[in-house]
């Protein structure tokens, strides 16, 4: 049985990345092998004994290379322990609280293969990088009216004590 962990990402603006390292790091800290990798650069889950996927979220949704990695490795992540993030900006909006309402965007992700562990996070928001120029007014406006700030608003502690949580799951 092989001792090492995958912690695995899709992103589009780089703060899943630096999710992922953070998660890696903290398991690594506990003395199990980890790889951090993007999902692109992931072919096999043989050498690995258990996965922790993420993606940044686009219109509700995991990245439809996330989706894709998901299909593609379906019967290799049902055979060992497998735990499921989000980043997204919705976790940072300053007034109400939809933590409901985002854990309900990886159902998807559990119709396919059911995680052991779920982490929700907030991300970043670089308006300059936001690729459609659609987009980023879109952003620019909801800045605006105060829906969110532009920043990163990751929270490294957060994010930590759910990789620590993941520890005895995988
Ligand atoms: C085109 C676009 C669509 C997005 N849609 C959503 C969304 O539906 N809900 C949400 O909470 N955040 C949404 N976001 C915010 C991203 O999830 C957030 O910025 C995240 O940190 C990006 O991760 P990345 O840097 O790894 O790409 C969207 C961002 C972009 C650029």
């Amino acid at each position: 049985m092989p001792d090492k962990i995958l912690v695995t990402y899709a992103t589009r603006t780089g703060s899943t990345a630096g999710v992922a390292e953070a998660i890696g790091q903290t398991l690594a800290a506990g003395g199990v092998q980890v790889d951090v990798r993007p999902m692109s650069a992931v072919t096999d889950l043989a050498p690995y004994r258990a996965v922790v996927a993420g993606s940044a979220i686009q219109d509700k949704q995991w990245l439809p290379e996330a989706m894709q990695f998901l299909q593609t490795h379906r019967a290799a992540l049902a055979a060992r322990p497998f735990a499921a993030f989000l980043v997204c900006m919705t976790l940072a909006m300053t007034r109400g609280d939809y933590r409901a309402e985002v854990a309900r965007w990886l159902q998807p992700v559990r119709a396919q293969v059911r995680p052991v562990s779920e982490g929700l996070f907030a991300g970043a928001l670089d308006i300059g990088k936001v690729p459609s120029r659609r987009d980023r007014l879109a952003f620019r406006l909801s800045v605006l009216f105060g829906v969110w700030k532009e920043g990163d608003h990751r929270d490294w502690e957060v994010i930590r004590a759910w990789a620590e949580s993941l520890r005895p799951l995988l």
